[in-house]
């Protein structure tokens, strides 16, 4: 199993890409190889075989993926890739003040890519922006029991 890490960032105001950023730190500390890409421009071919993705996701309007993640769920609602082989995890960014649609884009896109076949590592972070805590830091602690999973590899207390 390869140990390097795509992290694609579906965000409109930020946080998701605090997560991203965070989630690349801790993957790095235990020499995880982690990237972060903003979805922005891209397309459902990002996901290869062989390979671990994050996806660090917000939700918007009424349960919708942000606009710079459009093109990647899009692409593959249309064009159902085999993704076979592909390996993910999810930060899930929402507010349960939306409580008919909270964390939705994250649940779209753990749908679709468990549909297409890829197989999903973990459990779903579930953040919600009414609880007081901030998502990075939730994502933080997430990634140890995360990374334990996706990559076998521990991270020291610290
Ligand atoms: C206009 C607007 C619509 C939103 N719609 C939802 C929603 O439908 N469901 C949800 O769980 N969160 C919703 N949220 C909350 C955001 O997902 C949450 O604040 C998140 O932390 C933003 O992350 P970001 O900065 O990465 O975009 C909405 C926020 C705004 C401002």
């Amino acid at each position: 199993m390869s140990t390097t890490l795509c992290i694609l960032v579906g965000t409109t105001t930020g946080n998701a890409q605090y997560c991203a950023e965070e989630a690349a730190f801790r993957a790095q500390a235990v020499n995880v190889e982690a990237e972060v890409l903003p979805m922005d421009g891209l397309d459902a071919s990002i996901f290869k075989a062989g390979t671990t993705y994050l996806l660090c996701v917000s939700t918007y309007g009424q349960g919708d993926v942000p606009d710079n993640a459009r093109g990647v769920y899009e692409t593959l609602v249309k064009n159902k890739p085999d993704l076979s082989g592909v390996r993910f995890g999810i930060v899930s960014l929402g507010d349960s003040s939306h409580a008919q649609t909270f964390c939705f884009a994250g649940k779209r896109f753990e749908n679709i890519l468990a549909k297409l076949g890829a197989e999903r590592v973990g459990e779903v972070l579930n953040h919600d922006a009414s609880s007081g805590t901030m998502p990075e830091e939730a994502t933080a602690e997430w990634m140890a029991t995360w990374l334990a999973q996706a990559f076998q590899v521990h991270t020291p207390a610290p």
